[in-house]
């Protein structure tokens, strides 16, 4: 197992037996990651983080991670005021930034971003998210919570709901989760459902999946309801997103007949598909889930620049 160097692009990039090992040692950052015990062990490296889309999690949790193990960061910063705007190109500013750092993250709108960047980098590069395409970081932070709060993946039932053609996260996490063997349930209008050839991989992988439009019913056997965001800026036609916003709602009424030990995810931010309320009930893990961002991130920064092993 070699992660010195490496990067982070698609979740489909690492073993089973890799992520176990990414989230052992993202269990042994937590302390760190919550203040309670100091860290250098990143004296002396820098993180630069490129976002070409908003971010409040993903830029400010590594930010944070790299913080707490004593590294320092550089902010590429709004990308209309740096040479983005007089036409230099995302490979040229790729080079530019891994001559500055010793690791970058990137965000970008473009499926496949991260990849070629990759490519232009002498440093590793650690997608944030690429398009539509994958949030490899976030995945690792979600299995870290679904192992943290249930103990295994391995058979649970996993309910994604909402915006499942345009959701990164979800596809991310579609394919973690096969490999590990869960049982998966989509949930979504037909106009968001997720991308036939990432069920076809699914099923190839064995897995079992079903599909509704029935969300009660769904969550009465889920183990994990993953709720995701109606990406309004993902629709090249207002006029279809309206015809889906808000269309599934998660309120403490729909949890009623949950599982006890069912547990609420969300990537955030959320928009109006979780009430508030839901918030106060046991089953919402979506705020821990984020800070656990913080552990995993400082452990995959650790390992690509061969601190940890
Ligand atoms: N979950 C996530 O990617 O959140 P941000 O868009 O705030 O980074």
């Amino acid at each position: 197992m070699e992660f010195k160097g490496r990067d982070v692009i698609s979740i489909n990039d690492f073993s089973t037996a890799e992520i176990e090992h990414i989230l052992k040692i993202a269990k042994e950052m937590v302390p760190i990651a919550q203040g309670k015990k100091k860290s250098n062990l990143l004296d002396g490296y820098i993180l630069s983080t490129v976002f070409f889309e908003p971010s409040t999690r993903t830029r400010l949790s590594f930010e944070s991670a790299m913080n707490r193990l004593g590294g320092r960061v550089i902010d590429f910063g709004d990308v209309k005021k740096t040479s983005v705007k007089k036409g230099e190109t995302l490979a040229d500013t790729i080079k530019m930034m891994s001559s500055y750092s010793d690791v970058i993250v990137l965000r970008h709108s473009s499926e496949g971003a991260a990849r070629m960047a990759s490519e232009f980098s002498d440093r590793p590069v650690l997608n944030g998210g690429d398009g539509t395409g994958q949030h490899p970081t976030q995945t690792m932070l979600d299995l870290f919570t679904i192992k943290d709060k249930l103990g295994a993946i391995k058979n649970r039932h996993i309910v994604f709901v909402g915006d499942l053609k345009y959701g990164r996260t979800a596809h991310s996490l579609a394919y973690a989760l096969s490999k590990f063997g869960a049982k998966l349930t989509f949930v979504s209008p037909q106009s968001l459902a997720m991308p036939k050839e990432i069920i076809q991989a699914l099923k190839k992988e064995g897995t079992a999946i079903d599909k509704t439009q029935d969300l009660q019913k769904a969550v009465e056997t889920a183990d994990v309801l993953y709720v995701t965001r109606i990406q309004k800026e993902r629709f090249p036609d207002p006029a279809e997103y309206r015809k889906v916003s808000g269309v599934y709602k998660i309120t403490d009424k729909l949890l009623e007949n949950a599982k006890k030990m069912m547990i609420v995810m969300h990537p955030l931010p959320r928009v109006d598909e979780i009430s508030p309320e839901v918030d106060c009930t046991e089953h919402a893990v979506y705020f821990e889930q984020a800070f656990n961002g913080v552990p995993v991130r400082m452990a995959l920064l650790a390992l690509v620049l061969g601190k940890r092993r």
